[in-house]
Formats: structure tokens, sequence, C-alpha cells
């Protein structure tokens, strides 16, 4: 049986939790390998509905969940999440998620920083989650980072924290923000690690044996291809990579661990924060597509700008994500609409473009090139077949499997788990 790694492949919340959650069934082990608490995963399950930000989705199915080394990882939300969980009646316990060892920190004064520096851009912000991902990953590979294995070294914490001060404290200052005082953070720290330490180990060990004993593995991605810190819409991205080849890295495995890649995409599309956005619709089809598709951002709240496919767009996420197939979701919420829009390319102070270039001026000017496609008047909500969908809907997959030279294996219908077409299981070899 292959290994799974789920990606978005757009700029994010585009109905991975489903996915995951329902693929993650099937798996022995869910591994989260990059981003941090800016991802936000609903999960319906009967009449519970939960909202994860850093566990692995499978802890809900009771899988082992791993957070791999290139999650960045904030101790304090991280418990939090496990007791919001036991409210909700799910106990995560170290038999049941286990933390990479040599995976960074992130601190409050991240948190600190991200929001300081976000209020100093003004008008050029990049509409962060205001969590600190990007400064934990500024520090990890500043080679200043405190990660979880120095919880167990009171004495590694004390250089550690005066290196990371002397840099974030004058930048701080110079911010005119707050300083933090290393021995606050010192005991915080100290205070955290008994709580910390019983889940840490070293994942790749497990990994390694996982994959000997031929468990199943789903690799969980979260954020998107187009908020990849290299290849997504530089610099409103996140700071991490999120294509599948960071599967491998951020787990501790080789590449070809990865196993099969599937691209998670909606049916339209849409991107919370800042950042050129080409289908971007600002009337009232853009508003509509919002309302029935509730799309509010699951972390912060925020509404989500809301516009057309973009299949150029998706297209550039399949060949540099590695996605092989694509799950479509939302596909209802283009119900009864008259007529569709696909965009299939760029036009840049008038030349054409099949991609999106990496210029942020040129990327903000970017007109969208569209083909109209006619819509369909019936349902597609709840669908469980190819058979029970309108005849114009499944032209438009078609079409969309033609211009992101992708197929599309997996179908969601609805939120519920079991309204979903599977053309090809994953998980086969
Ligand atoms: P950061 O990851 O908090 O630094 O935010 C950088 C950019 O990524 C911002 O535009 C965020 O809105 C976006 N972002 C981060 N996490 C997610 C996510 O899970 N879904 C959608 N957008 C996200």
């Amino acid at each position: 049986m292959a290994n799974v790694t789920i990606i978005g492949a757009q700029w994010g919340d585009e109905g991975k939790g489903k996915v995951v959650d329902w693929l993650a069934s099937r798996a022995d082990i869910v591994v989260r390998f990059q981003g941090g608490h800016n991802a936000g995963h609903t999960l319906v399950v009967g009449n519970q509905t939960y909202k994860l930000s850093l566990l692995p989705s499978g802890l809900v199915r009771g899988k082992l969940g791993i957070i791999g080394n290139g999650v960045v990882i904030d101790p304090s939300a991280l418990l939090l999440e496990i007791e919001r969980m036991r409210d909700q009646g799910l106990h995560i316990t170290p038999e049941t998620l286990r933390i990479a060892d040599n995976a960074p920190l992130i601190l409050p004064v991240h948190a600190a920083i991200d929001r300081a520096r976000e209020a100093a851009r003004g008008e050029r912000r990049i509409g962060t989650t205001g969590r600190g991902i990007g400064p934990a990953y500024e520090d990890k590979v500043a080679r200043r980072a405190i990660r979880v294995c120095d919880l167990a070294e009171p004495e590694t914490l004390d250089w550690r924290l005066d290196e990371l001060l002397l840099h974030h404290n004058t930048l701080l200052a110079g911010l005119g923000a707050e300083t933090f005082e290393k021995q606050t953070l010192r005991n915080d720290l100290i205070a955290l690690a008994p709580q910390i330490l019983p889940f840490a180990e070293p994942v790749w060990e497990r990994l390694a044996e996982a994959r000997k004993s031929g468990a199943r593995i789903l690799f969980e991605g979260a954020q998107a291809v187009m908020l990849d810190v290299d290849h997504g819409t530089y610099p409103y991205v996140t700071s991490s990579n999120t294509v599948a080849g960071q599967a491998a890295a951020g787990a501790g495995l080789g590449p070809d661990a990865v196993g099969r890649v599937l691209g998670i995409a909606k049916a339209y599309c849409t991107r919370v924060g800042s950042g050129p956005f080409p289908t971007e619709l600002s009337d009232a089809t853009g508003r509509l597509l919002g309302e029935r598709g509730h799309e509010f951002g699951t972390v912060t709240g925020r509404a989500r700008r809301c516009g057309w496919f973009d299949a150029a767009l998706v297209r550039q996420a399949v060949k540099v994500g590695g996605i092989q197939g694509l799950a479509l979701t939302k596909l209802d919420v283009l119900d009864q609409m008259q007529e569709l829009k696909i965009g299939i390319g760029y036009r840049i102070d008038g030349a054409e473009y099949r991609h999106l270039p990496p210029g942020a001026a040129a990327q903000a000017k970017a007109e969208p090139i569209y083909e109209t496609i006619e819509g369909w008047s019936g349902s597609t909500r709840g669908a469980r077949s190819y058979a029970e969908l309108p005849a114009q809907a499944i032209k438009y997959i078609r079409r969309i499997e033609e211009l992101v030279e992708c197929p599309v294996t997996l179908l969601s219908t609805s939120p519920e788990r079991d309204d979903t077409i599977l053309m090809t299981d994953p998980f086969a070899d």
C-alpha cells in the first residue's frame, strides 16, 4: 500500500480537513510536516465539530498523530488545543501523539514580532495570522531557535535565550514595541517542559519502523502551494514549503516515503490575507460564493476573499506541488449559477501568460483571461456517484481536468464525511 500526501492547491482553506479525516480513517499514522497553529482544519464527525490547528487530524479517528520537525510548535497553543479536545471528549496522550524532539518552538516573542512588523508594514502588510509563524521559521534558519529537545536542558535554554533575545529585543525596541525579559521566558519554558516532553521523541525512528512494517502513513499538509515560501505569491505567503516534497524533509524520511500526492482545490477559489488574487470577485457573485460557501477563516474568523476557479494557478500548483490527483471540494456552492467562469491565464501590460510570473508588481497587475462555461440548474449537494451529478457539472469537472492537466480523483459534495465520490483510491498501489 502506498502512503498518501495531501496538500492544498490554491491559497488554503480548500476543505482539506474533511478529506484528511476521510483518508485518515484508512491510514495508520497521520503526520503534520510544516506550518504551525496558523492552520485551521474543521472536521465534522457526527454531531461534533472539531477545529484543529496544530494537531494532526487523524487523532479524531483514534489514529497515531505525529508532529514532524518541519512544524513550528507553540507549546502553549499545543497544550490549549489538547485541553480543548479533552473538553470535547477526545483524550490526547503520549500514546496517541508524538512530536519531533528537533522541532523548533514558537515563543511569545515571535508573535509579538509578527504583529509589530505587520503594523509597521501598513498598507503592505501580508495579513499574517499573527501567530509568530514567520519569525519562528526565521529563527530556525538563522540557527537561533529553541527546539523541543532544549526544554530538557535548562543550561542550553540559558544561552539560547540570550542569543535569541539579543536579536528580537533590539528589533522590538526599534519598532517601539515592548521587549521581553529573559527570566520570565525561561521560567515559562521550564514550567511547560514537563507537559511537553512526554510527547517528544525522534519521530524519524518511529516513522522508519512504521514504513518497514508496512503501515500506511498520511502526510497532512497545511496552507497550500500558492502560500509556499518559494513557489507562492511571494512575499504574500507563509514561511514554510507547503509542496509535497516537504513531507519527507519535514518528517525525517526519504523522498520515496511521500507516496501518492493528492491536491485539494475548491471548485471556485478563496484567499484570506493580502496579496494578488487575479480571479477575485468583489461583486454580488463574489458575495454569493462567500455566503453559500460559509467563507470565514477557521483560525482568525476573517471573511475570505472569493473568486472564480483559476485553472492557470492550479495547473502551476499541480506541477510544482507534485500533485497526481485532485480532490475537488464545494462543487455544490456553484449549483444553480447560470454561468461560470474559469481563469485560464493572465494578461499583464498587454502580454499574455499561461502562468503567474513571480514579480510582485506583475502579479498585482495580472488580469485574468476567462473561459465561460454554462452552469447547471440541478443540485450536486450530497451526491455520492457521478450518475447523480447534472451533466453540465460533469462537463465543468472535465474541463478543469484538461486545463490543470491532472485528473479529479475525488469529489466532495457536502461537509458530511460520506458525501464523497471517489474515483481512484489514493492508498491503492
Ligand atoms: P502566516 O502563516 O501567519 O505567516 O501568514 C502568512 C499568509 O498565509 C497570510 O496571508 C495568511 O492569511 C495565510 N495563511 C496562513 N495559514 C493559513 C491557512 O491555514 N489557510 C489560509 N491561509 C493561511
